[in-house]
């Protein structure tokens, strides 16, 4: 059987344990070696303890724990060869032939390169004479699999990413309770999602609690942007609505590229000078409570279906497959090729979303009000 890792790096999200769960008992149930790599690629490049034997019980009860117990990093020295030549070392060593990383487009990408690199690094290896010919010999293939483990929902190619749907849910309560203060004093809240260059949370978000007006990466604002949220937002409360909730995504921003803060936008419904508005405005930044948390079942799910697909894809792979990563479409499981999906990511998901989201705002109350 091969020694099969799991490893999980950059941002936690709800569901990782859940993966890391499934990942490490369908190895051991196909007659494979389980292993984790802690602290994400900084547990590739130190090695020694951090890389781990697992078994089956090891992972029990870990459906339910939020974050990632088996810890992740940004790791810098990973970027750099040097890095991934210690990293590569640490695989021999310990005998590893297959990699499966939980993690965002950029970890991910990393370890595709990771692969790409291979043989070149072990051979490398050799040449200084840090590994015999022998000790590498086995080891002439690398299997890598990606799961997309984010709760920006960020990866072009798949429905979810694993902890999209809890993040969402949790802003989602959140709002819920901010709207009951919001309404007893008739209050407008600029709610700070989380999302740099993805707006899916705040624009489904926006969708689930029925906000007033949402900013989203994708969606640039003209210049006019002051006037047309002041006027949504005044005809909403002309209609009677007694709370005005604004969501905004961290990487908001108008057209020029100039972000747009939510205290811009607190000053633009509170103070009555710049247009006509003057409501007593909080801002509150949702942070990582977003992050944190138990996975929903969604998650927990999709997370353990997809830990299973990636241990079936390590031991269907050829050294012809290019690097799967683990997606769902229409509800089904499956693999696809992970630098398509990149490189997707960056060019044609930002089209599709700002489509989405005039069709998705639509159902605003001010739609329905004549
Ligand atoms: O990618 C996940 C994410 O939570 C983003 O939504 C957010 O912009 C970023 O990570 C925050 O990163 P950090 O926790 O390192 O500040």
């Amino acid at each position: 059987g091969k020694r099969i890792a799991m490893m999980t790096s950059g941002g936690d999200s709800p569901g990782m344990n859940g993966a890391i769960r499934a990942v490490i008992r369908t190895a051991i149930e196909r007659g494979c070696e389980a292993y984790c790599i802690y602290e994400g690629y900084e547990g590739l490049v130190q090695g020694g303890n951090l890389i781990r034997k697992m078994g089956w019980s090891d992972v029990r009860g870990w459906l339910s724990e939020g974050g990632t117990l088996i810890g992740t990093a940004r790791c810098m020295a990973f970027y750099e060869r040097p890095g991934r030549l210690q990293a590569a070392k640490n695989m021999v060593l310990n005998g590893i032939d297959a990699l499966v990383i939980c993690g965002g487009d950029g970890s991910l990408t990393g370890a595709d390169k990771f692969r790409a690199e291979w043989p070149g690094l072990i051979e490398e290896l050799v040449q200084k004479k840090e590994l015999t010919a022998q000790q590498i010999a086995p080891y002439k293939h690398l299997n890598i699999v990606g799961l997309v483990g984010s709760i920006d929902n960020d990866m072009s190619g798949t429905d979810a990413t694993i902890g999209c749907f809890s993040a969402l849910a949790r802003i989602c309560e959140m709002v819920d309770y901010i709207e009951a203060t919001a309404s007893s004093h008739s209050r407008a809240f600029v709610i700070e999602v989380m999302g740099r260059h993805c707006g899916w949370l705040a624009l489904m978000a926006g969708v689930a609690c029925g906000a007033d007006f949402v900013f989203i990466p994708e969606k640039p604002r003209a210049d006019d942007w002051q006037q047309e949220m002041c006027k949504v937002i005044a005809e909403h409360r002309k209609i009677g609505k007694r709370k005005t909730i604004v969501l905004i995504a961290e990487g908001a921003h108008d057209r020029h590229g100039n972000k747009i803060s939510a205290e811009q936008i607190k000053v633009l419904l509170s103070d009555p000078t710049k247009c006509g508005l003057s409501l007593d405005t909080r801002i509150t930044t949702l942070g990582h409570v977003q992050r944190g948390g138990t996975a929903v079942a969604y998650d927990r799910y999709l997370s353990t279906l997809q830990g299973v697909e990636a241990v079936n894809a390590i031991l269907d792979a050829t050294p012809e497959t290019p690097t799967p990563f683990i997606a769902i479409n229409e509800n089904k499981i499956t693999r696809k090729p992970l630098v398509q999906a990149v490189i997707d990511t960056k060019e044609v998901a930002k089209a599709i979303d700002a489509q989405d989201y005039d069709r998705a705002m639509k159902l605003r109350d001010t739609e329905f009000s004549d």
